[in-house]
């Protein structure tokens, strides 16, 4: 998947953006403050509907516009096909269109374009809360799994309806319905997140031997959000009814769910240091994007956010020759030309960004 075709309008400090990256290696270049954070903040809006850095009323409209907007075109692989996709908050909601149709759900236009992201607050996915960890196996699943997303809306609807009416006091046979409801879209929702877990797990095992060996066997490990070994969702949902009314929320299931990364480097479970959390981190996205590849024929487009600060020169080239041997599209931002591009070649398409403004080199 190559981004032929990038335009950002009012978003943050970028006022008007139009750029044409290369299919290999693009390196942004600026100081602090230019806008090249933005300029990958708004590829990944266009491929999750969210910013990897807060709210859109946290200030992703430019101060003084009404709206933002992004436009992507994108050629597609290796059934060659031209995409396109529009995306736009004017304060209230967002509006996307793809391939020149409205979508009628940001998730359809999420599931359009895919995008992988590292940037600073990615030792998230292994050091912070359950929710990064969901979504990162959601993500796979939405698209590799034409069934996954339908399955995804289903529980969330039924989760929806049973937390109201837990709330509202309602009658038991009421809640019956949608204790049902949510089994019968948890539980293949469950199987499903587990059995790509167990897919990532050898291409996990891979990517860590070839970028960070020192961090040892990687093992995964998933944990579905109730007591499943020992009892069908529906039955874990009737349990917990008393303790779910009295809190006005549903304490167990899929949405609860999580799963851990463990290294054979800390036998012991010992915290990673937080350079330990980057690079287990950064492994789990290469790898899911290396299982995106090996089932959609193509890598997505990954995006590296102060790469420089992030990893030092060496593990940078294993990074980069990693993603060129895959013919990987990559954006990388950093404030001056750093150390290990020579892995790129000579693919390497440069812009300087400056005040908001990107220039190619
Ligand atoms: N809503 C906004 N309107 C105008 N400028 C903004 C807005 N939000 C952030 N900025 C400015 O954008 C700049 C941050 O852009 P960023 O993409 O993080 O830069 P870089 O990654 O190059 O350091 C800062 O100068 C900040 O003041
Ligand atoms: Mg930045």
């Amino acid at each position: 998947m190559h981004v032929t075709r990038l335009s950002i309008r009012d978003l943050r400090r970028l006022a008007e953006v139009d750029v044409t990256p290369g299919p290999a290696l693009n390196l942004l270049v600026g100081g602090n403050g230019a806008g090249k954070t933005s300029v990958l903040e708004a590829l990944h809006l266009m491929a999750y509907g969210r910013s990897f850095r807060g709210r859109v009323r946290d200030g992703l409209i430019r101060t003084g516009a009404a709206a933002l907007e992004v436009y992507v075109e994108w050629s597609e692989r290796p059934q060659p096909r031209e995409r396109r996709a529009g995306l736009r908050h004017g304060g209230q909601s967002w509006q996307g269109r793809v391939d020149g149709q409205p979508v009628a759900q940001l998730g359809d236009l999420c599931a359009a374009l895919a995008v992988v992201s590292f940037e600073p607050g990615s030792h998230a996915l292994v050091s912070g809360g359950g929710e990064p960890r969901r979504r990162f196996v959601d993500w796979g699943l939405f698209h590799v799994e034409p069934k996954f997303l339908a399955l995804w809306r289903r529980y969330g609807r039924a989760l929806k309806q049973r937390n109201a009416l837990l709330k509202s006091g309602a009658p038991t046979d009421q809640l019956d319905v949608w204790d049902r409801e949510l089994a019968l879209a948890g539980e293949p929702l469950t199987r499903f997140r587990e059995d790509y877990l167990e897919r990532l797990q050898p291409v996990l095992a891979a990517t860590v031997a070839r970028i960070a060996p020192m961090l040892g066997t990687a093992t995964l490990a998933y944990q579905p959000g109730w007591r499943r070994g020992e009892l069908g969702l529906e039955d874990a949902l009737l349990l917990s009814r008393e303790r779910d009314r009295l809190l006005g929320h549903t304490g167990v299931g899929p949405h609860r769910a999580d799963w851990r990364v463990d290294f054979a480097s800390a036998p012991n479970r010992e915290p990673l240091s937080r350079g330990q959390s980057k690079l287990a981190a950064l492994a789990c996205l290469l790898a899911q994007a290396s299982d995106y590849a090996a089932r959609r024929g193509e890598w997505p487009v990954m995006l590296f956010d102060d790469l420089a600060s992030e990893l030092d020169a060496g593990h940078r080239q294993r990074v980069l020759s990693l993603l060129r041997e895959g013919e990987a599209q990559v954006f990388v931002t950093a404030t001056d030309w750093p150390a290990g591009m020579e892995a790129a070649g000579s693919d390497l398409r440069l812009f300087h960004v400056e005040q908001g403004v990107l220039t190619p080199a």
